[in-house]
């Protein structure tokens, strides 16, 4: 059979409310065309985040009614922390209420001003706790990472002579950790190999520095590199994640994404000093060391998520439903970052709106009118996420790429909410000279695009 299926069956349904274009063109305005700000309820299909928007499954679900809410030392958190440990390998497994949780407890226990966190490319929150700390987070994914219309296999990959070459230039002494972040999200969803993991294991054993890793898709990259790299088709996604953990000394992930989670995150480390430092400021901010922030009945959900997001059969459908979309997409003429990713497809902003210059948002605005046509909410990554303006001069710095992310929930829409997606953005294409630009009204200082507001030009 060449069809490929869901691997589940629906077993509770939540309404999704219709709108009119009307009440649409209306409410973004309201929203000061900020789809993050947003009623999710006027959304008709949430392509926002695959971040905490997960269904659980049955056995989840079961297991929340299984969950130990005792103080400390939990049922649940053992569970979660064999669960962790089974696949990570890692001594230390310290529960957080999420990946940015764990990201600010890891900077701030090891990271200090004037130190450089090299990464094929960090996310933006990451970037945003590295630099708290005075810290420089610099990305060095390879050439062809930067190129949107290139096929390559591990776009993810880091550059691994860039990677040499930073660490010799700044000194290890000022390089706490390198930072590779599978897959790799903020670079379109991209896998990394493991042969540019084992590369790069090997750079940092020789300056003894410690990679850790962005895990938050594992699974996601395992399965990419089963199906793309030689010598792994026949092993289990199981057996290629705990090889690429068993290369690293640490990790820190958002158990939003590839743990089916609602809420979760989790740091896992071999350093007994970096942990005991962690678990310190953890009690301080997030809760005891065997709940992190998070409720018991979150672990054991989380503990049983990141067993089945393994299942192969499911990883399959993973990536043969996102590649779905994408692939009518281009069959559309639709201009999109190759290849597809494997939790969303990201559609070039700057050339859907050629008709924008860059200090139009032409991914955000492309966002917007997204929206407005057929209540598809999604997510730029570019201009406005990125996009840095000189205090001077007033000049805009632009990232290389920008971006429209339509990332899919895991295990929430069906292959008739992308039929009717793809549709949506292929009219939208043929009207695309249609879509306006945009400028700030008001633009935050950190992380704008959470709340920035906007009008049209
Ligand atoms: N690292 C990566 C690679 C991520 O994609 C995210 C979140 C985080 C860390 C932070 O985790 O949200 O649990 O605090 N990405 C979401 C997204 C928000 O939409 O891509 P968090």
């Amino acid at each position: 059979m060449r069809t490929i299926i869901e691997p589940f069956r629906i077993k509770v349904v939540e309404p999704i409310r219709m709108t009119s274009r009307e009440e649409r063109a209306a409410l973004i305005r309201q929203a000061g065309y900020n789809p993050f700000r947003l009623k999710a309820e006027h959304v008709l299909i949430d392509l926002l985040t695959d971040s905490g928007t997960g269904a659980m499954s049955t056995h989840q679900w079961a297991g929340v009614m299984e969950g130990d809410e005792s103080y400390a030392g939990a049922r649940s958190f053992f569970r979660f922390e064999e669960a962790v440990r089974g696949i990570f390998g890692h001594t230390h497994v310290i529960p957080t209420h999420q990946g940015r949780a764990s990201e600010r407890l890891l900077c701030r226990a090891v990271v200090k001003a004037g130190d450089v966190i090299p990464g094929n490319t960090h996310f933006d929150t990451t970037r945003a706790n590295i630099e708290d700390t005075g810290a420089e987070a610099r990305d060095m994914v390879i050439p062809e990472g930067l190129d949107p219309d290139l096929d390559h296999p591990f776009k993810g990959n880091i550059d691994l002579a860039d990677l040499e070459r930073c660490i010799a230039e700044v000194g290890r002494e000022r390089v706490p950790f390198v930072l590779i972040t599978v897959t790799n999200n903020s670079g379109g969803g991209q896998p990394v190999s493991m042969a540019n993991l084992r590369g790069t294991r090997a750079i940092c054993e020789r300056f003894h520095i410690p990679l850790l890793l962005d895990a938050a898709r594992f699974a996601e990259n395992a399965f990419f590199i089963k199906l793309r790299e030689p010598g792994y088709a026949d092993k289990s996604p199981r057996e290629i994640a705990c090889e690429m953990f068993a290369l690293s000394d640490g990790a820190v992930m958002s158990m939003k994404k590839d743990a089916f989670g609602n809420i979760g995150g989790v740091i896992s480390l071999n350093s007994d000093e970096w942990a005991e430092k962690i678990r310190t400021a953890l009690i301080l901010t997030e809760g005891f060391i065997t709940y992190g922030g998070l409720a018991g009945r979150d672990l054991e959900a989380l503990a049983i998520g990141i067993e089945e997001i393994l299942d192969e059969e499911y990883l399959k459908y993973r990536i043969a439903s996102t590649a779905y979309v994408g692939n009518h997409l281009a069959q559309a003429g639709v201009p999109l970052l190759k290849p597809i990713g494997g939790h969303a497809v990201y559609i070039n902003g700057r050339r859907f709106c050629d008709h924008l210059t860059d200090d139009k948002f032409p991914g955000w605005a492309l966002s917007v009118a997204l929206y407005e046509h057929v209540g598809v909410r999604a997510c730029e990554i570019g201009n406005v996420m990125f996009g840095t303006q000189d205090r001077a001069t007033g000049a805009w710095n632009w990232p290389a790429l920008d971006l429209v992310r339509l990332a899919i929930p895991r295990r929430v829409y069906t292959q008739s909410h992308m039929d009717y997606v793809v549709e949506g953005i292929t009219e939208l294409y043929q009207h695309r000279r249609e879509i306006r630009g945009l400028r700030f009204v008001h633009r935050p200082a950190v992380l704008p695009h959470f709340t920035a507001t906007f009008e049209l030009v």
